[in-house]
């Protein structure tokens, strides 16, 4: 006579692993860079101009911010500030061309704005 016996045998095998929630080290990774407007609309600085210059060698600083002044100011008139981001490249020249016109703009204020709407579009976050 064979008396099987089945033993069922559990082992529990407890891993208790004490999470040491270190200080976080300063030498981590850095921060994600802050995206600087989800619109596009914001003071140009040197890395708009540096990324302007590949398509206009003659833009400067100052005639950036004179479109950024002019996209939040004359720009305004008719409607709120419309995302620079959200219009493609394709897109810009001829809004510009139509809004130019219908804002009055002069030659050098137009290419001040022209400027300053590809210095965003040239550094726009993927
Ligand atoms: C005289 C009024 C007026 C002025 C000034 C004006 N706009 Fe417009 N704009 C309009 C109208 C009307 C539309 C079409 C309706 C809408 O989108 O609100 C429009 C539409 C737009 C659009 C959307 C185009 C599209 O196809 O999605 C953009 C971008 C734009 N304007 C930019 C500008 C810029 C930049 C300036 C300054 C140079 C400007 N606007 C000045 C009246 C104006």
């Amino acid at each position: 006579m064979t008396i099987l016996k089945i033993s069922s045998f559990a082992a529990v095998v407890l891993i208790i692993a004490a999470c040491h929630s270190k200080k976080k080290a300063t030498t981590e990774s850095a921060p994600a860079p802050v995206a600087k407007s989800t619109t596009g609309i914001f003071a140009p600085g040197e890395e708009e101009l540096t990324a302007i210059k590949i398509k206009f060698p003659d833009a400067t600083l100052p005639a950036l911010t004179e479109g950024h002044s002019i996209y939040t100011g004359v720009c305004t008139n008719c409607h709120g500030a419309k995302s620079i981001y959200r219009i493609s490249e394709d897109r810009w020249p001829a809004i510009i061309d139509n809004m130019a016109s219908r804002s009055k703009l002069t030659v050098s204020q137009k290419d001040a704005l022209t400027k300053y709407v590809f210095a965003i579009k040239g550094t726009q976050p993927k």
